[in-house]
């Protein structure tokens, strides 16, 4: 039966690719806000002194734009779930934003950046959660002077979808980085589950007190089966390096409790997991093996104007560590319209976008 539903998800995904689910209707919501890191980085980034830019071809290759410093070929599960919602345009990144766009939403996300401030310092400048929320609560204040009656800003903040979709550089370009930061030197898998989670719940009450009601949160994805993670401590045997997944998994099964009980102390919160792992059991399914679609650098980006795999629909990943536009598809589909409450829960984001 789990199998069944992935196939129907993957279905899904396919006939979102073709346009399928693309009829235009009324907006489901009136605004959209999105923070995170390079999954849902749509070129905050650009600008900022990093290794961590995506600014440059191949990124970007099935991309109406082109590139855009989008961390994959095409659009990004962010992007999916605007469509999903039938919004008639892509939220624009708050390094671009102006005073006319912003009560529609605003993109604050950045590649490298995670919930610890300190995480994805080695690649350069990035811009954490915090600092995320920080340009949020700039942008509400922007707003409330601009509608100038704030019972109306506040209603409308409620009626928004926000989504959050952070905490793989915590591990990526932290904890699994001993070189360069001391996280593992110091903890357990557990302990740093705990501490990354402890200081989650702080940041996603802060975007509840700053008027965001419906919250949607992604897990982690299995960060073990990345071909960068593979290439860098081999999987003995294995399809993926299972002590990574492991790992991660500590953090996305203190996560998913942290939301219920959220939800459960705040009266009107509406917050919702998201269980990427489940949803990328379809890697389980399909044969062929995590090998990037792009010619990859060693710190597992492309390589600068180098061609990409032929059948993109047919790789997991683009680069060493990102998902192809179809991977995002399949995620943004199952979260958007849940065929087994494995994947999105209390609510999937059609339910959620109506409450
Ligand atoms: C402010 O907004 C509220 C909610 O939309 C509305 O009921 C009220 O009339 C507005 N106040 C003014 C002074 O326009
Ligand atoms: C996510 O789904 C997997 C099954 O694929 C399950 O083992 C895991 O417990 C789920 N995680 C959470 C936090 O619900």
């Amino acid at each position: 039966l789990p199998q069944l539903t992935m196939v129907n998800c993957y279905i899904f995904a396919v006939l979102m690719q073709l346009g399928i689910f693309l009829v235009f209707g009324k907006p489901q919501v009136p605004c959209y806000f999105i923070f995170g890191d390079s999954l849902v980085d749509s070129g905050n980034n650009n600008e900022l002194v990093t290794t961590a830019k995506a600014n440059y071809q191949p990124y970007g290759v099935d991309f109406p734009q082109g590139v855009t410093g989008r961390f994959t070929n095409g659009r990004t599960m962010a992007d999916m779930i605007g469509e999903l919602s039938d919004l008639d345009e892509f939220i624009p990144t708050h390094a671009t934003v102006t005073d006319q766009q912003i009560s529609k939403g605003v993109n604050y996300a950045s590649g490298g950046a995670g919930i610890l401030p300190e995480t994805g310092r080695h690649l350069g400048g990035r811009i954490s959660l915090e600092r995320q929320l920080n340009n949020h609560k700039e942008i509400v204040s922007q707003l409330s002077r601009l509608q100038e009656n704030t019972t109306f800003t506040n209603e409308h903040l409620s009626k928004c979808l926000y989504i959050v979709n952070t905490g793989s550089n915590d591990y990526i370009n932290n904890y699994l980085r001993p070189n360069f930061y001391k996280t593992s030197h110091m903890y357990t898998p557990y302990q740093y589950a705990s501490i990354l989670v402890r200081q989650y719940s702080l940041q996603l009450k802060r975007l509840y007190n700053l008027g965001a009601r419906k919250i949607v949160v992604f897990g982690l994805a299995p960060i073990g089966c990345t071909p960068a993670e593979i290439h860098y401590f081999g999987t003995s045997g294995n399809k993926c390096v299972e002590s990574i997944n492991e790992a991660v998994n500590q953090f996305n099964d203190k996560l998913k409790p942290l939301i219920d009980d959220i939800n459960h102390d705040n009266e009107d919160a509406k917050f919702t997991f998201i269980n990427v792992t489940h949803i990328s059991s379809l890697q389980k399914v399909v044969p062929w093996p995590n090998v990037p679609c792009c010619e990859v650098m060693v710190d597992g980006q492309c390589a600068h104007k180098t061609t990409t795999c032929p059948i993109r629909i047919l790789s997991i990943y683009y680069d060493g560590f990102h998902p192809t536009e179809f991977s995002h598809n399949v995620i943004a589909t199952s979260a958007y319209i849940a065929l087994s409450p494995m994947n999105a829960s209390p609510y999937d984001i059609r339910h959620l976008v109506q409450l």
